[in-house]
């Protein structure tokens, strides 16, 4: 489906958003894994949490959605069924990666399939630490979907070192070792999002370069309320169109501002933004508020390597930010963006192009300078919803306009997009 979208003037008014994509896959999973019944509020509605419950439902697991929430039946230690079916997480990294940790647990043999676009996309990342844990896996040469997973596995403790910035390599080791009574632990020096230590409750040990994670079945979830605040990733779409338009002043309600997640908030505020935290509390274990931002000039930085795991999903909404802001965008040390739902760097550089700007692309990152020539985009989503909703929020910007081919992606995270804008576009 190919959607257009016309110049807006301004937004204002107060949104509140679906909840966090990372920390509701967290909150079925656990739901799931514990015994007995676990209510989770606010609940993201996207497609890829509903990946997440559909793999559960097949392992047995009972969850029923009402509105914005959701209860589970958990199972609880090692009580699952062997699934019927392969376990189909669709587009979602998450859902792939963090089961497989799960399922080399179990004692029946199951397949994880995904869609063409996870398909594609590294497993060996998890594949390697797990078999190290003694898991068995069959899968293809390039150690990408389907992977089976083979039964029978005690698994052995681990001490890793995270070779890669990936909070999802880092949480399927952890959740596997929820399943041995001795303790793992994993080394993290990137900082990645720290979701499921939290929600487990984890040890961890900080030092100024890494983070040590120890996980072990003493910390195997427990049944319990969640409130998922909502997606900080979701929220910069609308925070950025609100800092680039004229006359706009939004509220967003009940934003995670996880440290681990809220680099976006610091990478703009350095640009020149003016954004607030209020109504600061704690809620399920992570920091929530509400954020306010008003109509801003921005001007381009340099921005720091350290904290490219810490803004990863934004990238695509930060360059647009850039191409507004004085100086020219530029982005390196970034090549975890290659292996997103699209190829990002070649996505973006794809789309930045059709508008005629001058793009260098690296391996790594790309650089963008130059003025927009072409009155008339018609942008690619690649099938990615960051690709989509990135460049929805630059048409609205454009004095013409622009179309986006392959837009109903969007739902991936965020089903409401154009609901929410109507919402704020007086
Ligand atoms: C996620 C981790 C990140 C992020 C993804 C969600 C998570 O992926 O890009 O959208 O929930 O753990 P990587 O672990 O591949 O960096």
């Amino acid at each position: 489906m190919i959607k257009e979208f016309y110049k807006i003037e301004s937004v204002n008014g107060e949104l509140n958003l679906p909840g966090d994509k990372s920390i509701s896959h967290r909150a079925v999973m656990f739901s799931a894994m514990a015994k007995g019944i676990s209510r989770i509020e606010n609940l993201s509605d996207g497609d890829d949490v509903n990946s997440t419950i559909f793999c559960f439902e097949k392992l047995g697991v009972e969850v029923e959605r009402v509105g914005k929430s959701a209860i589970v039946n958990g199972k609880g230690f090692k009580n699952f069924s062997k699934p019927a079916v392969p376990l189909d997480a669709g587009n979602s990294g998450t859902t792939a990666r963090l089961i497989s940790g799960f399922l080399a647990a179990q004692n029946f043999e199951s397949t994880v399939i995904g869609d063409q676009s996870l398909s594609k996309r590294p497993m060996a990342r998890v594949i390697q630490p797990l078999r190290l844990m003694g898991a068995k896996f069959e899968t293809n040469q390039q150690e990408t979907l389907p992977l089976k997973i083979l039964s029978g596995a005690n698994l052995n403790p681990i001490n890793y070192n995270l070779p890669v910035a990936s909070a999802q390599v880092k949480s399927a080791i952890l959740i596997a070792a929820l399943h041995c009574d001795e303790i793992s632990s994993v080394r993290d020096t990137f900082f990645t999002r720290d979701h499921t230590e939290r929600m487990l409750g984890l040890k961890v040990s900080n030092d100024s370069n890494s983070k040590l994670i120890y996980s072990s079945k003493e910390f195997y979830p427990r049944a319990q309320e969640y409130f998922v605040p909502s997606d900080i990733s979701t929220a910069s779409f609308f925070i950025v169109l609100a800092l680039l338009l004229k006359s706009s002043e939004l509220k967003i309600k009940n934003v995670g501002l996880n440290p681990s997640r809220i680099g976006i908030l610091k990478v703009l505020k350095e640009m020149g933004a003016d954004i607030k935290s209020e109504n600061e509390r704690e809620s399920s274990n992570e920091p929530i508020g509400d954020i306010v931002v008003k109509s801003s000039q921005l001007k381009n930085i340099e921005i720091d390597e350290q904290i490219i795991p810490n803004i990863i999903d934004e990238i695509p909404i930060l360059s647009i930010a850039g191409l507004f802001a004085e100086g020219n965008f530029k982005i390196s040390n970034a090549k975890e963006l290659r292996t997103k739902e699209s190829d990002r760097i070649k996505s973006l550089c794809f789309n930045f192009r059709m508008l005629g700007l001058n793009v260098d692309e690296e391996e790594s990152g790309f650089s963008v300078s130059g003025e927009i020539t072409n009155r008339n985009p018609v942008f690619e989503s690649f099938d990615d919803h960051r690709i989509a909703m990135a460049f929805s929020i630059l048409s609205l910007l454009l004095k013409d306009g622009g179309k986006i081919n392959k837009f109903e992606c969007v739902s991936i995270s965020n089903p409401n997009f154009i609901s929410q804008l109507k919402q704020i576009n007086g």
